[in-house]
């Protein structure tokens, strides 16, 4: 057993924990994470941007105005004006510590369209490979600084708790050999929970344990339901699925179906740049009619395809299919959690010790459904505030010392998960379907010793998506309930929960009677 101690433990090497480690350079600073920077998180695979208020007309208020509304009532009016009016300012960062943004002839700053922004506010390098341009110089920046530790290969499973403080986190190399860090201040920067997903976007390094995690150490949590479906992930039978950036839609490409019949200006009044739940439901409806569902981009992009999205350009050529000239097959994938652990503005969670920052946390920005772009922002804005926040607290006496670890074996369901989870908390949602999955996913649980430790944490976190799903019984954002269609005013309120509460909630659906009886239990809910 590997015995470490450090200032800081930074559990994630994504944008948002890097901008943290970064920030602490008056720290001795571990980041642990599942691969090297660069590699193994969302941030790398970005497409199409970083949204901020830098253009001539644009302002941070319209910015903030744009975030809001589409947060459906629910996003927090702080947290928005804290990314919207601190972005241009984490822009700069990122340029000087080495992200080359695309610019115009003129030497400035070339700016997107994306789905419900007001202004063209879209920084974006190497035309659709933001992410990988902003993780190459994060991860530059990191090797450069000699105040980080990064342990890019090993998986964390568990935080370690003293006195009602986490004191730092148990984890596994890949090799098998167990290794605990101990530390002052623990970072929990472990991205989004897509991969918990049968149709995802995102690597399968998104699994929600960070999320599982903290709930366990009793952190607050907020928000679970919300998971945003990208509209148009590439259908060509690749996991995980390739992304078409909604830069293309921002640019004029339509969406048509197996006729080739243009169809979401029926749908909305902004048709293809409508925000992406109602995009993603039109889309979903007609894969589930059994049609198909194309990006065209033969008008809009052409001939400049390869130069202005290099990523997405690839991504069809592999498969065999020249965007070019012809459509993109395209369906809806879980790509973002609006969820996550409940934070302050500076990215505390409600356990001493413990901060959350990027996709794990939710500061309630995004409200029901998130504006394309602003998740970058909110992970390098945070990042930044998390590690300001650090700083600013008082020396603290800690005692490392480790209880004792539970066992576990190494069972893993993750393939079986995944298509439970798509199929009752995918882009529609009704309760029978979410009971049956909760049902299944319990009755996974009392066999919990027989688990890897990190499937656990898989488990947990996706009782508690479909637990918050079956709650709230209305429509809204990125959260859509077949039998509950419309969006209620009288619940027009973040939810707040933890652990606790849910596993409280649960025991009330007396689903440990259920489990013999799923089918019938259901059919009577249904
Ligand atoms: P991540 O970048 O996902 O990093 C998480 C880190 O945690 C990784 O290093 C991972 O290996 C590590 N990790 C996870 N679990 C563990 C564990 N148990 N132990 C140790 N390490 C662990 N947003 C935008 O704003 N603009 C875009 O253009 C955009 N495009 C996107 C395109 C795609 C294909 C995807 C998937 C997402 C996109 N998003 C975009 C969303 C955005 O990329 C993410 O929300 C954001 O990058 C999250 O950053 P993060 O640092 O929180 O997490
Ligand atoms: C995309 O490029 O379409 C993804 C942007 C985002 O998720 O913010």
């Amino acid at each position: 057993m590997e015995r470490l101690e450090t200032d800081v433990l930074v559990i994630g090497a994504g944008a948002a924990g890097l901008v943290s480690a970064l920030d602490l350079e008056m720290y001795d600073v571990v980041v642990l994470a599942k691969a090297p920077a660069g590699e193994g998180s969302s941030s790398a695979w970005a497409q199409g941007g970083i949204a901020a208020a830098v253009g001539k007309d644009d302002h941070p208020a319209h910015h903030k105005r744009d975030t809001l509304d589409v947060g459906v009532e629910l996003s927090c009016e702080k947290a928005a004006h804290v990314i919207t009016y601190e972005g241009p300012a984490l822009i700069d960062a990122l340029i000087n510590w080495g992200v080359n943004f695309d610019r115009t002839d003129e030497g400035d700053l070339c700016l997107g369209r994306e789905a419900a922004h007001s202004f063209r506010r879209i920084l974006h390098a190497d035309g659709d490979s933001t992410g990988k341009e902003i993780m190459r110089a994060l991860g530059q920046a990191v090797q450069n600084s000699d105040h980080i530790r990064l342990i890019s290969d090993a998986t964390a499973y568990d935080l370690i708790e003293k006195n009602g403080r986490v004191i730092g986190a148990r984890a596994s190399r890949h090799d098998g050999q167990k290794v605990t860090i101990f530390a002052k201040a623990v970072v929990m920067a472990t991205g989004g929970i897509g991969s918990l997903f049968g149709y995802t976007t995102n690597p399968e390094e998104s699994c929600g344990e960070g999320l599982a995690m903290a709930a366990r150490v009793g952190a607050k949590l907020a928000d679970l339901e919300f998971v945003q479906f990208h509209p148009t992930a590439i259908d060509v039978g690749v996991k995980p699925m390739p992304l078409a950036t909604e830069a293309l839609r921002g640019e004029g490409a339509h969406l048509i179906d197996s006729r080739g019949v243009r169809f979401m200006p029926s749908v909305h009044k902004d048709a293809e740049l409508a925000p992406r739940d109602v995009v993603a439901r039109a889309i979903w409806r007609r894969v589930k009619a059994g049609e198909k569902v194309y990006l065209d981009c033969r008008e809009a992009v052409g001939a400049d395809f390869k130069n202005r999205f290099p990523t997405v350009y690839g991504y069809c050529m592999e498969a065999g299919l020249d965007p070019t000239t012809h459509p993109i097959p395209v369906t809806p994938a879980a790509h973002y959690h609006m969820g996550g652990v409940d934070v302050d503005l500076n990215g505390r969670t409600s356990v001493d010790g413990l901060w959350a920052v990027g996709e794990v946390a939710c500061t309630g920005v995004h409200g029901a459904n998130r504006l394309a772009s602003n998740s970058l922002l909110e992970a390098v804005v945070f990042g930044r505030r998390v590690a300001k926040d650090i700083q600013a607290v008082k020396a603290i006496d800690v005692k490392f010392e480790d209880a004792n670890a539970e066992t576990s074996g190494s069972l893993d369901l993750s393939d079986q998960l995944a298509s439970v989870l798509y199929g009752a908390a995918g882009v529609e949602r009704h309760e029978a379907g979410l009971y049956t999955a909760l049902v299944k996913v319990v009755g996974w649980e009392e066999k919990q010793d027989s688990f890897s430790p990190s499937f656990k944490n898989k488990l947990m976190a996706a009782k508690m998506i479909l637990a918050c799903a079956l709650e709230r019984s209305e429509s809204r954002g990125g959260h859509f309930r077949s039998d509950y269609p419309d969006t209620d005013a009288e619940q027009a309120h973040r939810s707040k929960t933890s652990l606790k509460e849910i596993d409280a909630f649960i025991r009330g659906l007396n689903i440990g009677v259920n489990i013999q009886g799923t089918i019938q239990s259901c059919q009577t809910l249904a």
